[in-house]
């Protein structure tokens, strides 16, 4: 396949289902009717090229390379720096910031959620922290092996039994423990199929993780993830602010902007879009 040629094209168009015909279509090169205005007037088409860890294995796949073209067409650049499709982000931005202008499609909904049922079975700050952070990793960055890219993100900023919490839940998940009231989730039989197997790694990890001190925090984070997917929930960032305050120790400089060792994940979820 040469550079210029869309894996995509390889593909009928009927075989594409019709959210992935849509993301073609208007996703990836944005007309310059928008940007015109919003984006200091400059009027050009931006191209907007998916990462390799979204696209691999899908028909997808080479589109970065396929839309090079685009950006030697006259007045066509790629995207970098602010999308106009998303919020802007203030100066200095703080947690609550990235839940309310980045993490949509119901994984907010469902971090509140999960943090709200552990403050209501009175729960301590670090299972709520935990609950509160688990999936922040898939709500705003990528979710293979979201456990772990959660908790580099938010170790500069959370008790590292926090951190600890969150890395370890994503093991845990596939594996009951009856004494303490927790089942295989039954999603996971919906999700994966009834004869999904972990890998390895991840059976060695939750067993690991099991004899370890913190491990009940950590069962607790799957304990409160399991029941918090009810879309009818409303729950409010602003009811966790005083707990956040004593547990995440917000930069002064803002997410994304204090040269902590994490700080480009966090620059990553404001600007998904960069090139490079
Ligand atoms: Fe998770
Ligand atoms: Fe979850």
């Amino acid at each position: 396949m040469s550079v210029d040629e869309a894996p995509s094209t390889a593909v009928p168009d009927r075989e594409l289902p019709a959210a992935v015909r849509r993301i073609g279509q208007v996703s990836w090169v944005r007309e310059p009717l928008d940007d015109a205005v919003r984006n200091g007037g400059r009027g050009r088409r931006t191209v907007i090229a998916a990462p390799a860890v979204a696209t691999l294995g899908t028909p997808a796949d080479g589109e970065k390379f396929a839309l090079l073209p685009e950006a030697r067409e006259p007045g066509t650049v790629f995207m970098m720096g602010d999308n106009p499709d998303l919020p802007r982000f203030p100066l200095r931005p703080s947690l609550g910031d990235f839940f309310r202008l980045r993490f949509g499609g119901g994984s907010a909904a469902h971090l509140l959620q999960s943090a709200k049922l552990a403050l209501e079975h009175g729960l301590n700050d670090k299972v709520i922290m935990a609950c509160l952070l688990h999936d922040i990793a898939i709500a705003g960055l990528i979710s293979s092996h979201h456990g772990h890219w959660g908790a580099q993100m938010i170790a500069p900023y959370v008790d590292e039994e926090v951190a600890w919490a969150v890395e370890k839940h994503e093991a845990l998940r596939y594996f009951a423990d009856e004494s303490v009231g927790y089942s295989y989730p039954e999603a996971y039989i919906a999700y994966f199929g009834p004869d999904y197997e972990p890998p390895e790694y991840i059976r060695r990890e939750a067993e690991d993780a099991r004899k370890h001190r913190w491990y009940m925090t950590s069962r607790l984070v799957t304990i409160n993830d399991v029941y918090s997917f009810d879309p009818a929930a409303s729950v409010e960032f602003g009811e966790f602010e005083d707990i956040v305050g004593r547990n995440f120790r917000q930069p002064a400089d803002g997410l994304g902007f204090d040269d902590s060792p994490v700080a480009h994940m966090w620059r990553t979820m404001i600007w998904p879009n960069n090139f490079l």
